[in-house]
């Protein structure tokens, strides 16, 4: 990690600014170099530490030197005394990716095991023990009988052999230990990156935040599989064993803030390293600043949040198993919109409920007619702000985020259309819930490269 910084006392004495170099103390053989730069001017080296590497440093700091200066506004820097510009290595960006490519994968074994109807098969949670599956035709029979105290078993699966058994525990078995992996591999190289100083403080801090939500999703997994396992549902009529629609939505969310997190955090250090190294051109900081696209930047981001919002009653919808009725589109029965007694229906009311709000996220009806109508309207809006983009001198990259968005848009719509009429099989559910992130990935993609660059 380098600190780059720019005074200004050269400035004020009338001379251009003066670039002074030092490295963090843990890069030891680095620790007594100081560099000098006049702009424009001839290097000056002070404390040299030997011959060849002055002429290593030479290079390395002419690069870094010159770097700094495309990224620094030298009016600004008349007004600070000294900014320091500090740079995460690139590793951590790809160790990131890495992460947010396993989460990916997580997320669609996680949709696969809801689809294969495995999730209840465990029915417990041993972070450490839990590791080991079961070996013997003994200890295969005990865990067995585990599951067979539970009401999916009673309700649903009296006739499953043990074979049946061993393939649904094997995807809960394989969810749970992809988990864990996960898990592993973002704590041992993150506290290997940050004690080494691959790191900035802010970096750090982000990994840490993701490491916490990482484990909070842990908990959420178990405390969603819990309401499946609830002996309460054998005494509910007409009870149907599986996970609250609420708790999996929950999970699905917290898990596609953590993927988004991680890569938007990966994707600023990659940012941050090529505005350091004067990789990204001035003409490229210009147009990415350019007011014009405040309002695309504006609409970038509503943009999220929409699609966040859609793939959250996607959620419900998987939830309640709500992609098994009104399996036609765009027709919901007679109508578009289903009958309103229907929608809004006295059935899901509580007692001491205000209104009949409950339809919205328990009434599998208006659960599908809620995630159809979002998901429609994302789609208009992306057309929009696709058909918009067209209008703004964009870079490519934005221009190129922006197309791979409107493409994840028809695919995911396209994708969703055809698990309702088919049913629900388990390839083109787990290909939409995949497509989800996919679309997600796009639209971050579209946010950051959009981000406005801070000229120092
Ligand atoms: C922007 C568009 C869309 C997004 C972001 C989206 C997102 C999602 C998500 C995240 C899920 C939950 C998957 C899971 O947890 O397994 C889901 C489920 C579902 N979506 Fe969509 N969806 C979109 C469009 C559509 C459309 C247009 C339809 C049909 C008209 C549709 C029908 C369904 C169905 C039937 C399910 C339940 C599948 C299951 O049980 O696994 N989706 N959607």
């Amino acid at each position: 990690m380098q600190f780059i910084r720019t005074g200004s006392r050269a400035l004020s004495r009338g001379l251009r600014p003066v670039i002074s170099i030092r490295t963090t103390p843990h890069v030891t053989h680095l620790r007594s170099f100081t560099a000098s730069y006049r702009l424009g001017a001839a290097t000056r080296l002070v404390a040299p530490v030997n011959k060849s590497q002055i002429a290593g440093y030479k290079t390395l700091f002419a690069k870094r030197f010159s770097s700094t200066v495309s990224a620094t506004n030298v009016a600004a820097a008349t007004q600070a005394t000294a900014v320091e510009v500090k740079v995460t290595k690139p590793i951590v960006a790809y160790w990131l990716y890495f992460n947010a490519g396993l989460i990916f994968t997580i997320v669609v074994v996680g949709g696969l095991t809801r689809l294969t109807e495995s999730g209840l098969s465990i029915t417990e949670w041993n972070v450490i023990s839990g590791m080991k599956p079961p070996r013997s035709q003994k200890d295969w029979e005990e865990e067995f009988e585990k599951y067979k105290q539970f009401p999916e078993y009673k309700l649903l699966n009296r006739h499953m052999t043990i074979d049946e058994f061993k393939n649904i525990f094997y995807w809960e078995w394989s969810h749970r230990m992809l988990g864990r992996f996960i898990g592993t591999a973002f704590i041992l190289p993150g506290l290997y990156f940050a004690s080494r100083g691959y790191m900035t403080k802010k970096v750090a801090k982000q990994c840490f935040g993701i490491t916490a939500m990482l484990g909070f999703q842990g908990f959420m997994g178990w405390y969603m599989v819990k309401s499946g396992l609830s002996q309460a549902l054998m005494k509910e009529p007409g009870a149907v064993p599986r996970v609250s629609q609420y708790r999996l939505t929950a999970h699905l969310a917290t898990a596609f803030v953590i993927y988004g997190s991680t890569i938007m955090v990966a994707a600023d250090i990659i940012r941050q390293h090529r505005l350091a190294n004067g990789r990204i051109t001035k003409d490229l900081i210009r147009a990415i600043n350019n007011p014009a696209l405040n309002r695309f930047r504006t609409a970038a981001l509503f943009m999220l949040h929409f699609i966040f919002a859609t793939a959250m009653t996607g959620g419900l919808v998987a939830g309640l198993d709500a992609g098994l009725i009104y399996n036609e589109w765009p027709m919901m029965g007679e109508g578009i919109v289903p009958p309103k007694n229907e929608l809004w229906s006295n059935h899901f009311v509580k007692p001491g409920d205000n209104g009949k709000w409950r339809n919205l996220l328990e009434n599998p009806t208006t659960v599908q007619f809620d995630h159809r109508t979002m998901a429609e309207t994302t789609a208009v809006l992306a057309t929009g702000l696709y058909l918009y983009s067209r209008r703004l001198p964009l870079p490519r990259n934005v221009k190129v985020a922006s197309n791979a968005m409107m493409a994840a848009v028809a695919a995911q719509v396209t994708l969703g259309i055809c698990t309702l009429i088919y049913m629900v099989p388990i390839e083109l559910a787990a290909l939409h819930q995949a497509g989800a992130l996919t679309l997600l990935t796009a639209n971050f993609w579209l946010v950051h490269t959009l981000r406005k660059i801070p000229v120092v």
